[in-house]
């Protein structure tokens, strides 16, 4: 029998690379030269491989819609969202930490303590556990500004390199959560093509080794 083809969801931006590379150390023969291609779909024919590149935040939707098999997806998406996939492996790419953070030798504000984020859940979820009310403030992206010009006091975000907080004159309160990106499938998939998933699986984690 001929093999099935794989669709896999992958985030655009840094992690692509990254994911990319992994598949390629795993001894999927991929093409070198996609960096500068603004495709949203490639087509890999001689792997029976399609990727779709979408905002990291999309590809636990498309996986769990069963519009793509698998995909590649930060631990920082997968709690913040909840859904129903399986995560099959921590692939230890894209290493960076979910974090509070503020201006420097500063509290939560007593009266109205206000915190934004783009991850409303996991920073609700924190401070509830520490049994702190706080207003959360959703954002899309510059987290950081919003208690450099007073929109909040606290920010819940990634920290990677620490530069961004660093250079914007932030410091760090409290460490969240460890993240790095996961492969998860969708579980239907799992079911009806779970020769070649596991085969994948085992792949990428010998290369890991
Ligand atoms: C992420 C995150 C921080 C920054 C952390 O933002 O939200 O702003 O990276 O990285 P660093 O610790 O290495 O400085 P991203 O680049 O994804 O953009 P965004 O502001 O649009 O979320």
């Amino acid at each position: 029998m001929s093999k099935s083809e794989l669709t896999i969801a992958m985030p655009k931006g840094r992690i692509f690379e990254e994911a990319y590379a992994l598949l390629q150390k795993a001894g999927f023969q991929l093409p070198d030269d996609l960096e500068d291609s603004r495709k949203l779909i490639v087509e890999v024919p001689n792997e029976k491989i399609r990727f779709i590149l979408a905002k990291p935040m999309d590809v636990p939707v498309y996986v769990e819609h069963g519009v793509a098999d698998i995909g590649i997806a930060g631990k920082d998406v997968l709690l913040e969202q909840k859904r129903s996939v399986h995560e099959l492996l921590d692939l230890k790419i894209s290493q960076c930490y979910i974090a509070t953070a503020g201006l420097p030798n500063t509290m939560l504000n007593d009266i109205a303590p206000r915190v934004a984020t783009k991850y409303p859940k996991i920073a609700s979820d924190f401070y509830k556990e520490k049994g702190e009310q706080v207003e959360i403030i959703g954002l899309n992206g510059s987290i950081e500004l919003a208690p450099m010009i007073g929109l909040a006091d606290r920010i819940v975000d990634i920290v990677s390199t620490g530069r961004t907080l660093t250079e914007n004159g932030l410091v760090e309160y409290e460490h969240i959560v460890d993240v790095t990106s996961r492969l998860i499938v969708n579980p239907v998939s799992y079911r009806l093509k779970s020769e070649r998933i596991r085969d994948m699986v085992r792949r990428l984690k010998e290369s890991m080794e």
